[in-house]
């Protein structure tokens, strides 16, 4: 489907500003702070934090959440192997546009297995790609339950329910692991200041 709908497509990149551009108007670097982990782990919690951190100090992000995509761009889309990757090449991809506009794209989505995270990996760029892995394990996830959902998929109301009748996948080398039935969500983003910071200062 791709190939036959790229025939006719002459993108115009080369001709636009670019990310260096955008990066010294920013005055400053960005890079794709990607968190994976359960429903419940604490991704959001610890993106919406990290962001203020970053956003007092100067530099601007985006933040991209699973809840808030899948009412916008892919409200379309279910969780079915299949609609779960569409789903984070089409994150990827916005990712990879704000990032060419200079800026610290936050992303948290459950995103459950490697091929999944090899795949945005390879569309927004390795090099660009910071991994986070939410390891709040699945116990701790479940008895904070905020949204009721690890209960409905129990009681088999809800299908394909990562962690209960879908599988997740750990990363095999994040570029950190945060736990937080363990860590504050201040030693959580003290921890994610200490990588990112020196990244993304010119
Ligand atoms: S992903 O697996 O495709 O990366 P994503 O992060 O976008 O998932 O969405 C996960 C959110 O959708 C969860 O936090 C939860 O609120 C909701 N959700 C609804 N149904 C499911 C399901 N079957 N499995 C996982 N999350 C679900």
């Amino acid at each position: 489907m791709s190939n036959t709908q790229s025939n006719n497509i002459y993108p115009i990149f080369d001709r636009m500003m670019g990310r260096e551009d955008k990066e010294s108007l920013l005055r400053q670097r960005s890079v794709m702070v990607w968190f994976t982990g359960l429903s419940g782990s604490g991704k959001s919690t610890i993106a919406i934090a990290l962001e203020r951190e970053l956003h007092q100090r100067g530099l601007l992000c985006r933040i991209l959440d699973g809840d808030n995509i899948r009412s916008g761009i892919n409200n379309n889309l279910g969780f079915s192997p299949e609609d779960r990757v569409e789903n984070i090449r089409r994150i990827a991809e916005v990712s990879k546009l704000f990032i060419d506009t200079g800026v610290i794209t936050i992303a948290a989505f459950i995103s459950p297995n490697n091929d999944l995270r090899e795949m945005a990996s390879s569309i927004i760029g390795k090099e660009n790609f910071l991994e986070i892995y939410v390891n709040t394990p699945i116990e701790e996830c479940e008895r904070r339950d905020v949204k009721g959902l690890y209960a409905k998929a129990r009681r088999g109301e809800i299908k394909d329910f990562t962690g209960v009748s879908a599988p997740f996948e750990a990363p095999e080398h994040p570029a950190l692991s945060l736990d937080t039935s363990v860590l504050s969500l201040e030693e959580s983003v003290n921890k994610l200041l200490g990588l990112i910071l020196p990244k993304v200062k010119v």
